[in-house]
C-alpha cells in the first residue's frame, strides 16, 4: 500500500486558505494506486497536476513514479502553490508548483508532452457569478465553485487536454455524478478522439464521485 503523504506540516491556518484533502482527493489517490503498475510502465517524463492545492496528490504520485519524472503543478491560489512546495519538501520530494490559471502559461511548451495529467477541479454546481468571483479572488472559494453543472471551469480545461497529452499520456479527472459523466466522455470522444474509462466510482457522503481516465486510442 502506498502511504498517504505526510501533511503534518499543514495546520488549520493553512486550511483557511487552501483546500484540505478530502474524499475527492482520496479517491484520486486510490485510482492512481490501482493503476500504479500501468503508470510505471509509461515511464513518464512529465507529470502535470492542475489545481494542486495542498500538494497531496502530486506528492503521492511521486511515490509511484520515477525520480526522473518532472512534477509540474499549477494552482490559481498563490497560497496553494506554496503549500504544494512545502508538502513536497516535507516528504523529501521535489515538486515544481506554478501560480497559473489552468495550464495557460505551459500550453505552447508542453504541447503533446504530458504523460500524466491530473485534475481534481472545483466541481460544485454554483451560479456563474460565484465561479467568477472565486476565480478572481484566487482564494479558497476557488477550490469548489464550479459554475453551471459544476462544469464551467472543467469544460475550459477539457479543451486543453488533447493538446497537452503525449501519445502515451493519461488524464485523470475527478467528477461528480451531477457533472454528467456520460456527456463528458462523449464530448471528449467526439471533439478530440480521446477514449476513456471509469477508473473508480464511489459514494462519499452526499456526493457520488468518479475518477475518469482519458487516453488516446491505441
Ligand atoms: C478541489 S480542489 C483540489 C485540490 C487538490 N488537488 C486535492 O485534490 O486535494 C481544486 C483546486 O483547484 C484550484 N483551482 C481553482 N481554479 C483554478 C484555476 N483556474 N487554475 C488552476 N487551479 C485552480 C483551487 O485553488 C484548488 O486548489
Amino acid at each position: 500500500m502506498i502511504p498517504t503523504p505526510d501533511l503534518s506540516h499543514l495546520t488549520y491556518k493553512d486550511y483557511d486558505h487552501v483546500y484540505e484533502p478530502a474524499e475527492d482527493t482520496f479517491i484520486l489517490l486510490d485510482a492512481l494506486e490501482q493503476d500504479a503498475d500501468e503508470l510505471k510502465e509509461l515511464k513518464p517524463t512529465i507529470c502535470l497536476e492542475i489545481g494542486s492545492g495542498s500538494g497531496c496528490v502530486s506528492t503521492f504520485i511521486t511515490q509511484i513514479l520515477d525520480t526522473r519524472t518532472v512534477y509540474l503543478c499549477t494552482d490559481i491560489n498563490p497560497y496553494a502553490a506554496q503549500c504544494t512546495f512545502r508538502t513536497g519538501k516535507q516528504n523529501n520530494k521535489i515538486l515544481d508548483p506554478i501560480r497559473a490559471y489552468l495550464a495557460l502559461p505551459l500550453m505552447n511548451r508542453l504541447k503533446y508532452q504530458v504523460d500524466v495529467l491530473l485534475f481534481n477541479p472545483p466541481y460544485v454546481p454554483t451560479i456563474t457569478d460565484e465561479l467568477e468571483a472565486a476565480q478572481a479572488g484566487k482564494s479558497i472559494e476557488g477550490a469548489w465553485a464550479g459554475g453551471t453543472d459544476g462544469m464551467e471551469l472543467t469544460n475550459k480545461f477539457l479543451q486543453c487536454v488533447e493538446h497537452l497529452l503525449s501519445p502515451k499520456g493519461r488524464f485523470y479527472l475527478v467528477a461528480l455524478k451531477a457533472n454528467r459523466i456520460d456527456s463528458i466522455r462523449q464530448r471528449m470522444k467526439d471533439g478530440y478522439g480521446l477514449e476513456s474509462k471509469i477508473s473508480l466510482e464511489r459514494r462519499a457522503g452526499r456526493e457520488y464521485l468518479y475518477i475518469l481516465c482519458f487516453y488516446r486510442p491505441t
